[in-house]
């Protein structure tokens, strides 16, 4: 059958969609080429960790590995409904990047943490263990994916809000940011001071890797604020509905981010939570406030 050409779409070169695209093409990296795992490896085994605090460090490494492997599962549905082939380049960039995330994370556990845990005498665990999640990060997951599959059988305008709030709002603008914040706190000499109560070494590996994934996660977040925020400023859907949404999660992302009791101090991580929510329901109800450009969305220190 030929393919008639006036069926055939042109992409929008002006579209938020195609700018985040090229964006994400020109940041590219490889997880398997970021360097520094050698000196984690070693600054981890030469310090005088506790078991506890390790595995505070291990529970910490698990769940952002589980993470980026929920998200990278659950980002198909939005991709099959949507309808514009600028959209659907974006999503494509964005899945292989939660891809990339995974596998970096897996890569980490396999080149620091198992050597580390041999090294120390400790007993060795998996990153899938059971003891690594409690019942809030278990339920924040399950409801995001049930928020994105619920997609496939109706996908209306209200549903997909619910889904880009979960998705790219809760996961990937509270939680993962708080999260990887909280890295950068505690093993660089960027963050803050007070979120851990122990010493860490600088490990520059993860720090390095976590840059990199900081900074597709601005594009990912930039682009579901701004899909939500056309969706409650024309008035499609209500504003409600993405404060109720957001603010109904906001306790499995604080419940999530408070038990590492041994070294991290969750206080300023549950203040840095709650700031970012309050921010995000600022910029998409109100018309005057702007989402940052891309640039400054992926500039991470
Ligand atoms: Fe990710
Ligand atoms: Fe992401």
């Amino acid at each position: 059958m030929a393919v008639e050409h006036d069926t055939r779409l042109q992409l929008d070169p002006d579209s938020l969609a195609q700018e985040y695209f090229s964006n994400a093409v020109y940041r590219h990296w490889d997880p398997g080429a970021i360097e520094g795992l050698e000196t984690d490896r070693e600054r981890l085994a030469d310090t005088e960790l506790s078991e506890g605090e390790f595995e505070e460090i291990r529970q910490a490494i698990a769940r952002f590995g589980a993470g980026e492997e929920s998200v990278t599962e659950d980002l198909m549905p939005l991709a099959l409904v949507s309808e514009d082939i600028n959209d659907q380049m974006f999503l494509s960039s964005q899945i292989y990047e939660e891809a990339k995330h995974t596998k970096f994370f897996d890569r980490y556990w396999r080149e620091v943490i198992d050597p580390v845990t041999a090294e120390l005498g400790f007993e060795r665990t998996s990153p899938t263990d059971e003891r690594y999640y409690n019942d809030q990060y278990d339920e924040l997951f399950e409801r995001t994916e049930e928020a994105m599959h619920r997609l496939i059988k109706e996908d209306t305008p209200q549903n997909r809000v619910e889904a880009y709030c979960h998705y790219h709002l809760t996961i990937e603008s509270v939680l993962a940011q708080t999260g990887y914040y909280g890295f950068q706190s505690a093993f660089s000499d960027t963050g803050s001071d007070e979120v851990t109560k122990g010493d860490y070494p600088n490990l520059p590996g993860i720090v390095a890797g976590i840059s990199k994934i900081r900074s597709d996660e601005g594009r990912h977040v930039g682009f579901g604020m701004q899909k939500v925020r056309g969706y409650v400023q024309d008035g499609t859907v209500e504003k409600a509905v993405v404060q109720e949404t957001l603010q109904e999660l906001l306790p499995f992302v604080a419940g999530t981010v408070s038990d590492m009791g041994v070294a991290i101090n969750p206080d300023p991580l549950v203040e840095y939570a709650s700031e970012k929510v309050a921010r995000r329901i600022e910029i998409i109800a109100n018309a005057d406030a702007e989402i940052p450009p891309v640039e400054e969305l992926v500039e991470i220190e």
